[in-house]
């Protein structure tokens, strides 16, 4: 049996997984640390919370006594680190927790895994692992930068971040890749695009647009709303993070996107229509700054190596989506109480960001 330790699994993606592998997959067992900053939410959990092969733990990935700990009870051959500040506008306004915990966290796991699955762990010469380790570092197709009209983002594609949040994920990138190079550590990084599903935290585009739709408050659209985004499904992303864990070959990056790519204007229009509500909530807000264009995903890599497909076409995906967030307005409530709303005044000050008769649509 696998022990798999799930970093971030509180989270909107990490959540999804943890049910997707005690749900799908009887050979393994979960332990999930997560910190619980304000993306964290054990209400994603309920369904596995007393499932006798998951084990959650609060904690942080900086705690390397505690990652010590962990590895010495649980046995941890696989880690999977979903852990991570994930918000670009957060980065942009508090960029050092970034670093913190996208970099300096993902270096004390993977010190770790090395101490625990080297076989000889005093010769610094030996390459030899534990047979069936594995570290999987999610990380996103930010990376890469931002596209211009045409092309697509393949494995080899120079790394260029542009936000803070997305030069903590390269700088980790960077780090695994590097444990790999230099002593063997048996590591796959995914690159994924733009997630949407149930327990989405609604700082995101897809659930702030709808919890703001269902409120009757204004939709804020930044800059034109043409920038292009790559949308998967949060289960079919965790289909291939679990494909990449058994099948990815050590060392490899494999980006994962659903080919689909919608211009954001395009996503709160189709949301305004399937809610039944007037484009006229639709407000042009400033543009984040360092706004990237467009991402676009080549994920012929995955497909043709590991045979791994999306599932969900975006139609229903989107259709599903919406019903989940409308069904569940008990957890939209939970988590738009309290520190949200001063997170939401911060960072949408509409009275001083909304353009003057944008025009642009
Ligand atoms: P999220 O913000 O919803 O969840 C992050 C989780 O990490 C939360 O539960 C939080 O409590 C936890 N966390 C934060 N700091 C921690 C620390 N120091 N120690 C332990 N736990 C900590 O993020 P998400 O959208 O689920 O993204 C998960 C991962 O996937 C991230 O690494 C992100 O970069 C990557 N990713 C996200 C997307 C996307 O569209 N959301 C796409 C590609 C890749
Ligand atoms: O591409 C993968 C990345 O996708 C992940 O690595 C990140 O963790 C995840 O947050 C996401 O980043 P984005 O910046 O693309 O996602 P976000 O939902 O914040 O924004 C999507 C697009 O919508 C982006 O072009 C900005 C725009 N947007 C977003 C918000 C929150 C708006 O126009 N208005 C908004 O209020």
């Amino acid at each position: 049996m696998k022990n798999i330790l799930v970093t971030g699994g509180a989270g909107f993606i990490g959540s999804n997984f943890v049910r997707y592998l005690l749900e799908g997959n009887p050979d393994c067992r979960v332990i999930n640390l997560d910190l619980l900053t304000y993306a964290g939410n054990l209400a994603n959990l309920e369904a596995v919370q007393n499932h006798p092969r998951y084990h959650f733990v609060k904690g942080g990935i900086c705690d390397r006594n505690l990652v010590d700990d962990l590895f010495c009870s649980y046995y941890i051959d696989t880690v999977v680190n979903f852990a991570a500040e994930s918000h670009v506008d957060r980065s942009i306004a508090e960029p050092e927790v970034f670093l913190t915990t996208n970099i300096i966290g993902t270096q004390a796991l993977l010190d770790i895994a090395k101490k625990y699955w080297k076989v000889h762990p005093d010769d610094k010469y030996s390459r030899e692992f534990i047979p069936g380790v594995k570290f999987l570092q999610v990380s996103t197709d930010e990376v890469y930068g931002a596209l211009g009209e045409t092309g697509m983002f393949i494995e080899t594609t120079p790394l260029a971040p542009n936000s803070p949040y997305s030069a903590s994920k390269a700088s980790a990138d960077m780090i695994v890749r590097a444990y790999y190079e230099t002593f063997g550590l048996p590591v796959n990084i995914t690159r994924c695009s733009n997630n949407y599903g149930p327990y989405q935290f609604p700082e995101k585009l897809i659930p702030l647009m709808i919890n703001n739709c269902q409120c009757d408050k204004s939709l804020p659209v930044y800059g034109d709303g043409r920038q292009v985004r790559d949308w998967l499904h949060v289960k079919d992303h965790c289909a291939a993070v679990y494909n990449v864990l058994a099948k990815g070959v050590a060392g490899e990056v494999y980006n994962i996107g659903g080919n689909n790519e919608k211009a954001n204007i395009e996503i709160v229009r189709l949301i305004l229509q399937a809610m039944g509500k007037d484009e006229s909530l639709i407000t042009h807000v400033q543009d984040r700054p360092g706004h990237d264009r467009r991402y676009a995903i080549d994920n012929t890599k995955i497909t043709t190596q590991l045979g791994w497909q999306p599932s969900y076409t975006f139609e229903q995906g989107i259709a599903e989506t919406i019903s989940w967030y409308l069904q569940n307005s008990d957890w939209m409530k939970q988590v738009t109480s309290g520190e949200y709303c001063k997170y939401y005044d911060r960072m949408y000050t509409m009275e001083e960001k909304e353009l003057s008769c944008q025009g642009s649509e």
